[in-house]
This record gives C-alpha cells, structure tokens and sequence, in this order.
C-alpha cells in the first residue's frame, strides 16, 4: 500500500533494510557514538548550535515531555487545529495552568493577537504547532517569530513534527527554544522516535523546575544524554540506525536544498490540480509545504474514492475532525517523487472522472 496520508509515510527500502542491524547494548561505546552521530545531524536540519535530545517516543511523548518540563506557571497554547489542541489537553491531564487561544480551522495563528495575549504577561511558556498537519495551514515563522522574540523570558515550544526536513526550521534565528519533532513524517523513517532541541534558557528552565515523572521526564533524559551519550532506558535502537542513515542521506547526499525543493514542488503541483478542481481551505502564504487540505466543493463521494484507491494499492486521507466529511488531505512529505504524486493524482482523476 502506498500512503498518501500524512504520516507515517513510506520509508525506503533501503531505510528499512537499516531496521534489521544486529542490535547491539544500550551501554557501552558504539549506543553512545550512534546517539551522537544522530544529534549532530540533527543540528544541522534544525540549524541549531543548541542540545538535542532523543526520545524512545512518538512525537506526542516529546511535546509531553517538553510542556511538563519547562512550564513554570502558567502556558499560552496557540492552536489552529486538533495538534494545537493536543498541547492543552496535555496540560489538562498532567495539572499544568494553560490558557488555550484558539483560531479557526485552516486560518493561520494571527502574530497580532499572539502579541496582545503575550502582552499580558501572564505566561512563562508558548505552545505553537509550526504545521497543522489536520488542516494543513504552515504558520509563519517570521511573523511569529518577531513577536515572541519581544518576550525575554518566554520559553517557547514549537512543534515540527509535520514539516521538519520538509522545510526550513532556523532554530536559532527564530528564537526557539524547544523543537520538537517525530521520526515518521517529512524525515521519511518509521515512527518511534521523537527530538527536543533545548536552548538554554530551556536548560535553565527545566533545572528550575527539577524533575516531573519518571519515564518520560525530560531531565533525566537530558542528563543522561549530556553525561554519556545515552538513553536512561532502553532506546528504539533499531530506528535509530534507520534514522543515522536517513539523515546522512538527507544532508549528504539528497542535500537539504533540494529537499526542501522537492517539497515545494511536490506542493505547486497538488495546489495548481486542487484548484483546476476544487478549493483548497488554506489561504495563500500559509500553505503547507508537506501536506495539502482540499475542499470537496463538488461533493463527490470520498467513501467510494477510498474504497477504489485501496484497491489499486493506495491509502487515501480523509479531512481530520470536524473537516473530515468536507474536505480530503494529499500528503506530500518524506521521499515522496513527484512522478508518485502525478500517478496517484491521475487516478483520482480517473475514479472521480474529473475530465
Ligand atoms: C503536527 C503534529 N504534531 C504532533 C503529532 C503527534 O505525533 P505522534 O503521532 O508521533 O505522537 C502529529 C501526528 O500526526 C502531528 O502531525
């Protein structure tokens, strides 16, 4: 089956093939020297001179593990979709004081209204989602970027788990001070691990706050990755092979350029047929470069597309939550070809007869 939904995407066989190393101790020298060559890759994705973490998690443990640590008082969580959402419902369950500011489905985060509710003084901690993977609005870094930047002891989160090594993320032009990021999506590897890069603001942070639970608890994390370039537990050692040759393919040899080249090409192409066909949600300026989200102003009937795409070998995606029964989602991410894209296009063209 062929996934054109937004994650996990298809990982390249020889990705995979990485998966079946012989595995080896999770102490000793060889765990520490794989951990190490990782984060220095990821520094260079993430265009960062600040530490790194790896988590044994999906994404959403390291957004779990990066609010619980680095909230002092009170979190400001912006949300313009359901992984917006997904910060305050974490901070709902592990007791932490937020207030969640919520903009429409498919409209990018406003930088006035961030900046009037910074204003207020109220919060220690930012909460962004960069790309919303349900709705497939990318939020402007730039824009954003200039208002935070006003508040000094502001701690921010953003979450890249839908865009990182899709686009550019300047870590530290931006000002971030936790990126955090998953494995399975523009990183085109299996899902199960997750990243948080931490400035130290963070570091000074988190040591504020002392340690916050026990398996995911982002100091003990940090401490043991800073000590001896490991994980307190037992690591997803398989993915992390997978992971070390990905990015070395990555930055060496697709080179990160024409990565993200690809990937804007990749979303042109899905935009100019979307909109020969039917409306795409997302204003211009706040598309997403990994994902796209189209109307289905013609209301055709997407059960039927679905049931026809899987049986020629290919996933379809649905619009997420309250969007699901309007709107449909063609991913672009990971190491997706463009002639891919072209095929699965083409038969959706042939299934709905969009002639
Ligand atoms: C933007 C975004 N954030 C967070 C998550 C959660 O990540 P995970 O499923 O790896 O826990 C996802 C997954 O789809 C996502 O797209």
């Amino acid at each position: 089956m062929k996934l054109f939904i937004p994650g996990p995407v298809d990982v390249r066989a020889e990705v995979l093939e990485q998966l079946s190393s012989p595995l080896i101790s999770h102490r000793g020298d060889e765990i520490s020297k794989l951990q190490m060559s990782i984060i220095s890759k990821l520094k260079q994705i993430m265009k960062t001179e600040n530490d790194i973490v790896i988590s044994s998690s999906s994404g959403t443990g390291s957004m779990e593990m990066a609010l619980r640590s680095l909230t002092l008082n009170r979190a400001l969580i912006i949300s313009n979709g359901a992984f917006g959402d997904r910060f305050y419902e974490i901070a709902k369950y592990n007791h932490i004081d937020a207030d969640l500011h919520r903009f429409n489905d498919g409209s990018p985060v406003d930088s006035n209204i961030l900046e009037s509710l910074l204003k207020t003084n109220l919060y220690d901690t930012l909460t962004i989602t960069h790309n919303e993977t349900s709705t497939s609005v990318m939020n402007n870094l730039n824009e954003l970027s200039h208002i935070w930047k006003q508040f000094p002891e502001l701690v921010v989160i953003l979450d890249t788990v839908s865009s990182l090594g899709g686009t550019q993320i300047d870590v530290d032009i931006h000002g971030i001070d936790a990126c955090v990021s998953a494995s399975q999506k523009a990183l085109g590897l299996p899902p199960g691990l997750s990243f948080i890069s931490l400035s130290q603001k963070a570091i000074n942070r988190m040591n504020q706050i002392g340690y916050k639970g026990y398996y995911l608890d982002l100091k003990r994390v940090f401490e043991m990755s800073k000590l001896k370039n490991q994980y307190p537990s037992t690591p997803t050692i398989s993915i992390m092979y997978a992971l070390d040759y990905q990015l070395n393919y990555i930055l060496n040899i697709e080179g990160l350029e024409n990565r993200y080249h690809r990937h804007l090409e990749l979303a042109s192409y899905v935009r100019n047929w979307a909109t020969k066909h039917f409306e795409l949600l997302v204003e211009d300026g706040y598309r997403s470069n990994t994902v796209t989200t189209i109307k289905n102003v013609k209301h055709l009937d997407m059960a039927f597309l679905k049931k026809e795409l899987a049986n020629k070998g290919y996933l379809f995606s649905n619009g997420y939550g309250k969007l699901k029964s309007e709107t449909f989602r063609i991913a672009h991410m990971g190491d997706r070809t463009i002639e891919e894209l072209k095929k699965y296009l083409n038969l959706i063209e042939e299934i709905w007869q969009l002639y």
